[in-house]
């Protein structure tokens, strides 16, 4: 009886190299592969918020009772960078008031940069108004420029009435005839108000009365 005898490697079945297009069609598979989740990627990245609630940049919620009440002193907010203002009937009928930018009551977020150059400015209390110590821009607590170098009105920082269930009641909307952010009455049933630090609104071009470079 004869033994079975092994195949020597010749005689085993010949591997099949990849041809040239083979080869050529794998790696454009693998390009597109890792193309397609490099995009993927940097779409999740983007669409993730880019700062956390509560610091600059990002969310910040204020109770209600933290509001200011109307026409009362400004409320610093030094982490978000903005005064929170409560604009009543004593600062609408403020005679330094320009006509040309009539407000409405309510709740307003100026952003605490002076449109000038940049500086950090102050509420004067005595003054009753925002001072700049740099070249001297003064504001209204409306948010309105009265005098100095400055050439448009402070902007203002998005605000949202939200109520117990989370839901948007009012917010900032640009105002129809100067376009800079409209002040917020929060409506009954409002618990608290949102700040998007994120989202700004330019004031309104603004180079009277007062002013000189
Ligand atoms: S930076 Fe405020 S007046 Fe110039």
């Amino acid at each position: 009886m004869s033994e079975a005898v092994a195949p020597t490697p010749s005689e085993q079945a010949p591997s099949l190299p990849l041809t040239r297009r083979e080869f050529l069609y794998y790696l454009w598979g693998i390009s597109l592969a890792v193309f397609l989740a490099g995009s993927g990627g940097a779409t999740v990245w983007f669409s993730l918020p880019r700062f956390r609630e509560g610091e600059f940049g990002g969310v910040f919620t204020i109770p209600v009772d933290q509001i200011p009440p109307a026409d009362t002193p400004p409320k610093e907010f030094p982490e978000g960078r903005f005064w929170l203002v409560n604009v009543g009937q004593q600062t609408l009928t403020d005679p330094r008031q320009p006509p040309q930018y009539p407000e409405s009551p309510g709740v307003k977020a100026l952003y605490k940069v002076c449109v000038h150059l940049g500086c950090i400015y102050r509420w004067v209390d005595t003054n009753d108004r925002f001072e700049c110590p740099c070249h001297g821009s003064k504001y209204l607590k409306s948010g309105s420029r009265i005098d100095g170098p400055a050439r448009r009105n402070l902007d203002v920082f998005i605000v949202e009435a939200i109520d117990a269930a989370g839901d948007v009641l009012s917010r900032t909307e640009p105002a129809m005839n100067t376009l800079e952010g409209t002040a917020v009455e929060p409506p009954p049933g409002t618990v608290s108000l949102r700040i998007d630090t994120g989202r700004r609104i330019q004031g309104a071009f603004n180079s009277k009365p007062g002013g000189g470079m």
